[in-house]
């Protein structure tokens, strides 16, 4: 009994902000791109997937409480059925703030194999984290992640929307310096995201 308590603390979210508290923080350019998904689609409830990344990407690649609260608004939906939406999935962040970078470390079965976790390793020392936490300057997220299926590639990283491998110490290093003068590949994943969704929903039926 006292680990389930203590489980649900683990995963506590942030609490729905009230209607009234609602601070709304999607661009202008954002709203444009909510309403033309809504548009392609047969319900509000469709948006919600594409409505989340463009939070994503609005809120500095975080779904905060307020982030999914203003889905929720724009959408018409309930607070709870986005954030279920939100937390299903594991590529919207709901756990934690994300630094400009997150460096996904595959460590499935044929990672594994190849060496993931001494590539975990040397990230862990070099970056000064674990998995799940950020350096202080908020530069680089740790993640480990399940097979990325490109196994082929072992062991394989993915940064944003690329992915690196093989990769090796030498590889990690300058992907790193390379990473430090990069606009955050968090949002421009979440952008190029919206994107594809946006080009679907344009195409003629
Ligand atoms: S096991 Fe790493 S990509 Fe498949």
């Amino acid at each position: 009994m006292s680990d389930l308590i203590q489980l649900g603390s683990i995963n506590e979210r942030p609490k729905a902000p009230r209607p009234e508290d609602l601070d709304l923080r999607f661009s202008e350019e954002a709203v444009k791109e909510l309403d033309a998904l809504k548009s392609h689609y047969p319900t509000q409830k469709a948006c919600i997937l594409p409505g989340l990344w463009i939070a994503q990407r609005e809120y500095g690649g975080y779904l905060s409480g307020p982030a999914i609260a203003e889905v929720a608004f724009r959408l018409q939906r309930s607070y709870a059925e986005v954030e279920g939406v939100a937390t299903f999935y594991s590529m919207y962040n709901t756990a934690h703030p994300v630094g400009k970078h997150m460096i996904e470390v595959c460590t499935c079965l044929t990672c594994h194999v190849c060496g993931a976790y001494r590539i975990a390793d040397y990230l862990k020392e070099k970056l000064g984290i674990g998995f799940g936490e950020t350096t202080a300057d908020g530069m680089f997220t740790l993640h480990e992640v399940e097979c990325l299926n490109a196994c082929d590639r072992a062991p394989l990283l993915q940064v944003g929307s690329d992915y690196h491998g093989p990769v090796d110490h030498a590889y990690i290093d300058r992907l790193l310096d390379d990473l430090r003068s990069k606009p955050s590949t968090v949002i421009q994943m979440a952008d190029d995201i919206v994107k594809v969704h946006l080009q679907k929903s344009e195409r003629p039926q």
